[in-house]
């Protein structure tokens, strides 16, 4: 995506890696980084605990057809984590870092558990996570925590509407997590997809949780009629990995996805 400077094979040395990048390269194994998230991790485990106490507005609410940002508190939505888990995390850093991706965007940065995955991979890359949320408390404890992390040159933390706050913001965008409320995962692609760069990866969480409200998102992923060639990695709450080819399939020809990536490999014919 970025091209990448290689010695000629000519140069001495042209086979071995410099002295310098022989060292472990990586942010996220870095003292601030692992303690901070190991913190993070521990205090969003107590959400269990939090969420026990809304299930009884969950339940009367889904029985009376209301949205999750309709039925969530809002004390509940200061207040819980609701963050990616350490393996989606991982992967987060992982994808990011093998496409070489250096402009990021994230749609709810919460407390900055998975802006700071990302943002380890950009400070990396040399590149930049744009994230935004909604809730000033969580905001600004977001900030705190990153900036803990040393990870703060690496983010630019917006608060407010994605709808708005994503409105202006970075072009040849290679990389787009989607996290925040679920029925704004495809308006939000949508204002940014023409400022995707070809091979951008949109990776986007909780596609079994709310599989009814993300339907028109994952539609719109997997079509093959708008750029997109997509699947459902069963890791967490269902994670969808769209990569942005920036053409539709020919004559509107539709793919035909597997439900998730689990099945498409068991049912691949040998
Ligand atoms: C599931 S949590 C995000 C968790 C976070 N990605 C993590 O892994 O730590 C969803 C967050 O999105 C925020 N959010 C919801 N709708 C939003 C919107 N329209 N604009 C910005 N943030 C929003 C919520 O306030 C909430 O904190």
């Amino acid at each position: 995506m970025h091209p990448v400077e290689t010695p000629s094979s000519e140069e001495p040395g042209a086979h071995a890696p410099p002295a310098s990048s022989r060292m472990p390269r990586s942010s996220l194994r870095s003292a601030p980084v692992s303690r901070v998230l190991e913190r993070l991790h521990a205090s969003a485990r107590k959400d269990a605990y939090r969420f026990l106490r809304l299930v009884p507005a969950f339940v009367l609410g889904t029985l009376r057809g209301l949205k999750f940002q309709e039925i969530v508190t809002v004390e509940a939505a200061r207040t819980i984590y609701m963050p990616i888990s350490r393996e989606q995390g991982e992967l987060l850093y992982l994808v990011a870092r093998s496409i070489r991706a250096r402009t990021l965007v994230e749609f709810g940065t919460s407390f900055g558990i998975s802006t700071a995955y990302l943002a380890a991979a950009a400070r990396d890359e040399g590149g930049r996570v744009v994230s935004t949320e909604l809730e000033p408390g969580k905001h600004a404890a977001a900030r705190a925590n990153l900036a803990e992390a040393g990870l703060l040159a690496s983010c630019d933390l917006r608060l407010g509407d994605a709808m708005e706050t994503l409105r202006e913001g970075p072009r040849d965008i290679d990389l787009v997590f989607l996290d925040g409320w679920k029925d704004l995962y495809l308006p939000v692609l949508k204002m940014l997809q023409p400022r995707l760069s070809v091979g951008a990866v949109v990776l986007a969480d909780n596609i079994f949780t709310f599989e009814k409200a993300l339907r028109p998102f994952v539609d719109h992923v997997r079509s093959g009629e708008n750029g997109f060639v997509s699947a459902t990695i069963p890791l967490g709450a269902g994670l969808e990995y769209a990569v942005y080819t920036g053409v539709a399939s020919r004559d509107g020809e539709t793919q035909s996805p597997p439900s998730s990536f689990g099945s498409s490999l068991s049912s691949s014919p040998a």
